[in-house]
């Protein structure tokens, strides 16, 4: 199998690389692809040094392609690697809303995979990184109580930008803290010492984009048209890790106890829950993680029989890196790739 990586010098390409690092998907040679500005670098995997490549124009000699340059690049060039035979996945949201196009988390809907005929290659979406943290905690939910609503306020970290947005952060904390102007081109406003209500672009309904995208791929991953999603997404000064805190009303009323023992079982998630002990999710001890940690689980003021919850995930793992890595695993288990 000929695995390729396009976008590899970037935040989520490194995380590629070393989750691939622990990860049992089988390869026989693997291709990094960046643009001129980090090609004739060299980045290492399963203890090889790689040379980063200028990505070619046109098709790409490779089975499976981990795509992660950029939604424009994805949807002019995966139509033209995918003619070349080759399976996508990709991590912009170029091809999420496709209704032909699979969106996954492998443990929530990894059996659409299957329901498609993928010998001639084709295109699998990698969700919204803020979307993945958050649906790992609301599927098991999902399936118990039936969620009617959920009311979503995000905490995400700069990394979410990409390298620049970290790079942005570092360099505004040194200069504010050495009394030089601080200027900002990759955020709103200076993100340093605040928070910025403002991700993607503002649409009439007065959402952003990101809010939408919480509430379209909700739904399209856990497969209920039906649930209602209001989401406020916040740009905060951190690394990496989105938290999320969140407000459910469900059809069948639930006690926190229950969605605890619930969520202890559930798979990629670790719930952290314990307020008196001071244990409860942050991007301090969910950084790293695969799992996403849960907690704060209590009976809501507002919805009778509702839930609220705080969740924090890595976001450049199951929210990018590690997901993309799930579904490649998931479609070799299946005979999907070879
Ligand atoms: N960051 C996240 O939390 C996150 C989560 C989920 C999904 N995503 C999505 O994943 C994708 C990558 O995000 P990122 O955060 O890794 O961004 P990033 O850190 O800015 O990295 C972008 C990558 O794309 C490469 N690239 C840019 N222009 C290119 C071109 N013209 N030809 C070939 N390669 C090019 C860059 O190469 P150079 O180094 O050579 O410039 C770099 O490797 C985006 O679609 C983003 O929306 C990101």
């Amino acid at each position: 199998m000929r695995l390729a990586i396009v976008g590899a010098s970037g935040a989520v390409g490194h995380e590629l690389l070393s989750v691939l690092e622990k990860s049992n998907l089988r390869y026989d040679e693997l291709r990094l692809y960046a643009s001129p500005r980090s090609a004739g670098t060299t980045l290492e995997c399963r203890g090889k040094k790689i040379l980063v490549e200028v990505m070619p124009e046109g098709k790409i000699d490779a089975d499976v392609i981990l795509a992660s340059a950029g939604g424009s690049i994805s949807k002019s060039q995966a139509p033209i690697w995918v003619e070349g035979g080759a399976i996508v996945i990709d991590n912009s949201s170029a091809f999420r809303y496709d209704e032909n196009i699979p969106l996954i988390v492998p443990e929530i809907n990894g059996d659409v995979l299957e329901q498609h005929n993928w010998s001639k290659g084709g295109i699998v979406a990698n969700p919204n990184c803020t979307t993945a943290v958050a649906v790992m905690a609301l599927y098991p939910i999902h399936q118990k109580y039936g969620i009617k609503r959920a009311i979503i306020s995000t905490y995400q970290a700069t990394s979410g930008a990409g390298a620049k947005g970290m790079s942005e952060l570092l360099e505004q904390t040194k200069n504010a803290l050495e009394n030089k102007p601080v200027t900002n081109e990759v955020f709103a406003h200076s993100i340093v010492f605040n928070v910025i209500p403002h991700i993607d672009s503002f649409q009439d309904n007065g959402y952003t984009k990101e809010e939408m995208k919480v509430a379209w791929e909700t739904r399209k991953i856990m497969r209920a048209p039906n649930i209602k999603v209001s989401c406020t997404a916040v740009r905060i000064p951190t690394l990496r890790t989105h938290s999320e805190a969140i407000t459910l009303e469900l059809e069948k009323p639930a006690q926190p106890n229950d969605v605890r023992t619930l969520l202890e079982t559930a798979p990629g998630v670790e719930v952290r829950d314990n307020p008196a002990e001071k244990l409860y999710p942050m991007p301090l001890t969910a950084s790293g993680k695969n799992n996403v940690e849960v907690g704060r689980i209590r009976s809501s003021q507002v919805f009778d029989g509702g839930i609220d919850l705080f969740v924090a995930g890595d976001q450049l793992l199951k929210g990018a890196a590690l997901n993309a890595v799930q579904i490649a695993e998931y479609m070799q288990q299946k005979g999907l790739i070879k």
